[in-house]
């Protein structure tokens, strides 16, 4: 019998997501997100929440809820939840965390902000990148689905809205910067052929199909 992939501990799902490295255009586009977060980051002690199996190359030190990420990564990593931090107070310079809060309960949300402040110094940063609902979500991955490239859906709490993220970061941060990422090649950055990475340029010249959210606070000198 196969090893299971995922599962749901205290309502959050934790996983064993893709290795980006298996898909060519996938991989470049990751590598994209993460010149773009460095540029938003200051430098310094730098956390990945919930990295699955891809770290920021900046990242000192990940948090994972699937225990196999954070001893495959070739990081420093720990197994732990994103909503208590096995952190001092103050530890950090820049907090990262892509493509994980529709991973957790809704109410649990504002505590994984709340632990992301308390652990970054002031006028630290926190960059967090996730999946926006919409039409175009939906028919791809109905598209996907049908076509068997996805297997199983995990994202039963639904994706965040822009708002729904700014909202969240706004509770315990200064907004710095928001932005929309696009990723209208969802299809072929599954494919694990060498030939979906030449599709990368198209993947620039499409940033207005909206599918991620990305959003910057900064965290002022005292927080709640
Ligand atoms: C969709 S994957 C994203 C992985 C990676 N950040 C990426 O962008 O490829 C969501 C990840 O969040 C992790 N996760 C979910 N809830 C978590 C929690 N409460 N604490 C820590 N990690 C969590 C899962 O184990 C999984 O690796």
């Amino acid at each position: 019998m196969s090893e299971p992939t995922w599962d749901v501990q205290d309502g959050a799902i934790v996983e064993r997501p893709r290795n980006v490295r298996k898909h060519p255009l996938l991989h470049r586009i990751y590598e994209r997100h993460d010149e773009l977060l460095a540029e938003q980051l200051p430098a310094g002690r730098t956390l990945e929440l919930a990295f699955g199996q891809h770290m920021h190359p900046r990242a000192d030190i990940g948090l994972e809820g699937w225990p196999s990420n954070a001893e495959t990564v070739r990081k420093p990593a720990l197994a732990g939840d994103a909503r208590a931090l096995p952190f001092g107070d103050d530890s950090f310079d820049a907090v990262i965390g892509r493509r994980f809060l529709h991973h957790v309960p809704p109410a649990d949300r504002p505590e994984i902000l709340r632990e992301t402040a308390r652990v970054l110094r002031p006028g630290g940063r926190v960059a967090l990148l996730e999946g926006t609902p919409g039409l175009y979500r939906k028919l791809t991955k109905g598209a996907a689905f049908r076509l068997g490239l996805l297997e199983e859906d995990t994202d039963i709490y639904g994706h965040l809205s822009e708002t729904a993220v700014t909202d969240l970061v706004s509770d315990s941060f200064t907004i710095i910067e928001k932005q929309t990422l696009g990723s209208p090649l969802m299809l072929a950055s599954i494919s694990e052929s060498d030939a979906s990475a030449r599709l990368l340029d198209l993947y620039e010249r499409t940033q207005f199909v909206k599918w991620w959210t990305l959003v910057v606070g900064e965290r002022p000198e005292s927080v709640a």
